[in-house]
C-alpha cells in the first residue's frame, strides 16, 4: 500500500492534489465531487480587496444619509439588517463547507492594502478556516516605485495579518521578483507557513475595434509548471516553509515532477476546470503506480529526491545549461 500522505502548512493531507482557487472551489455541489474524487484540501475563491471596500462604503454612505435624516429619500440603499455582503456570503460557505466535508478549507485574500484586512481575517479563522492563503496579485507599474517597495508592501500585510490570527497563512507569489528564493525567505522570516508558487498574471489584450484593454483569460498548459520546477528545485533545502506548486499542473507527469522536486502539493485548476473533478482520480491513481513501478513506499520518501541532486549540481539549473540549450535548436 502506497502512502500517498504529505504535510502542508502543518496539515496532514490524505494526497498531494489540492483543487486552487477557482469557480470549482465555490460551490457546495462541486467541492463534494472534488472530495469524493480524491482532493485532500481545498483553497476557496479569493475575497477580494476591492469588493469588500465598496461594501465598507456603501455601508458608511447609508450609516451618514441615515443619521441626516435622508433616509426616506435614499431608501433604495440597502438596509444592514437584510443585507448579505460578500463577506457574510464567504463566511457562511466556510462554515457550511466545513460541516459538509471532512478536507480542510483553506480560504483566500485578495489584494494588498491591510486597511480591514486584519478584521477580515479574523473572521475567516472563526468561522472555521483552516488556513489563509494570500494572493496579493499586484502589478508595480509605478516606475517610482523600488523592488523593496514591492516587497515591503507584502511583507508588511503578512507581518499585520499573523499578529491578528493563528491559522497558518501562506502567500500565493508571482514569478516577477528580481530574487524569487530571497523573497521567499523573507516571508518564511515575517512567519509565513507556506508559498504558493506561482501565480498566473493574466495578460490583458487590445481590442483593434474599439482601441479598448480588453480582459483576457486563457487557460494554463503543461508548459507552465517546468518555470515552477526550476524554481521549487533550486529553494528546497534553502527555505523551511511549505511549498505549493501551481500553474500548469495537468498531467500526472507534471505533478511528480513538481513532487520530485520537493513541492509538497500541487495546486490543480485548469485542468479540473476542463477534465471536470473526477480527474483528481485519474491523477492519483495514475501517481500511485509511477511511485509503485519506482519502487518508492510513500509521497515523503520521493518528495524532494530530485532537488537534492540540484543542491549537488545546482548549475542544472541555474545558467550554465543556457548555451547548450541555445545550441541544441535544430539538432533534436
Ligand atoms: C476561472 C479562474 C478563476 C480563478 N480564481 C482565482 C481566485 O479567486 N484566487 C486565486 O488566488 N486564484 C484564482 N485563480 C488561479 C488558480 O487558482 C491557479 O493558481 C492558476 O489558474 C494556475 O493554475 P492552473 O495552471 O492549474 O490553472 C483562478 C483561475 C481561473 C482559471
Amino acid at each position: 500500500m502506497i502512502d500517498l500522505s504529505t504535510e502542508y502548512l502543518g496539515l496532514k493531507l490524505a494526497n498531494p492534489l489540492v483543487p486552487s482557487s477557482s469557480p470549482l472551489t465555490g460551490e457546495l455541489d462541486s467541492v463534494k465531487q472534488l472530495e469524493d474524487a480524491g482532493a485532500s484540501a481545498l483553497i476557496l475563491p479569493s475575497l477580494f480587496e476591492e469588493t469588500i471596500e465598496h461594501e465598507q462604503k456603501q455601508l458608511e454612505q447609508f450609516v451618514h444619509s441615515q443619521a441626516l435624516g435622508f433616509y426616506e429619500a435614499d431608501s433604495y440603499q440597502p438596509i444592514p439588517e437584510e443585507y448579505d455582503s460578500e463577506l457574510d456570503n464567504y463566511l457562511d460557505r466556510i462554515q457550511q463547507f466545513k460541516s459538509s466535508l471532512d478536507i480542510p478549507v483553506i480560504a483566500s485574500l485578495n489584494g494588498i492594502s491591510t486597511s480591514g484586512w486584519i478584521d477580515t481575517g479574523k473572521e475567516l479563522e472563526q468561522a472555521g478556516a483552516d488556513a489563509l492563503e494570500l494572493n496579493v496579485y499586484y502589478i508595480a507599474g509605478d516606475p517610482n516605485m523600488s523592488a523593496e517597495d514591492v516587497e515591503n508592501r507584502y511583507l508588511q500585510l503578512l507581518a499585520d495579518l499573523r499578529e491578528h490570527i493563528t491559522i497558518p497563512v501562506t502567500m500565493k507569489l508571482s514569478s516577477q521578483f528580481s530574487s524569487v528564493g530571497n523573497m521567499v525567505l523573507k516571508l518564511q522570516q515575517a512567519g509565513a507557513k507556506g508559498v504558493s508558487l506561482f501565480n498566473r498574471f493574466y495578460q490583458p489584450d487590445i481590442d483593434l475595434e474599439t482601441l479598448r484593454i480588453k480582459p483576457h483569460l486563457e487557460l494554463s498548459s503543461s508548459m507552465e509548471s517546468l518555470l515552477r520546477i526550476r524554481w521549487i528545485a533550486l529553494i528546497r533545502g534553502r527555505v523551511d516553509l511549505s511549498i505549493a506548486a501551481t500553474g500548469g499542473f495537468h498531467d500526472t507527469d507534471d505533478v511528480i515532477k513538481a513532487l520530485l522536486v520537493g513541492a509538497d502539493i500541487t495546486h490543480l485548476c485548469s485542468v479540473l476546470l476542463q477534465k471536470g473533478p473526477q480527474h483528481i482520480t485519474v491523477i492519483k491513481q495514475e501517481l500511485e503506480s509511477w511511485l509503485e513501478e519506482n519502487e518508492y513506499d510513500s509521497v515523503a520518501q520521493m518528495k524532494g529526491s530530485v532537488s537534492q541532486q540540484c543542491a549537488i549540481n545546482p548549475a542544472a539549473l541555474e545558467h550554465s545549461n543556457y548555451m547548450d540549450v541555445i545550441k541544441s535548436y535544430g539538432q533534436l
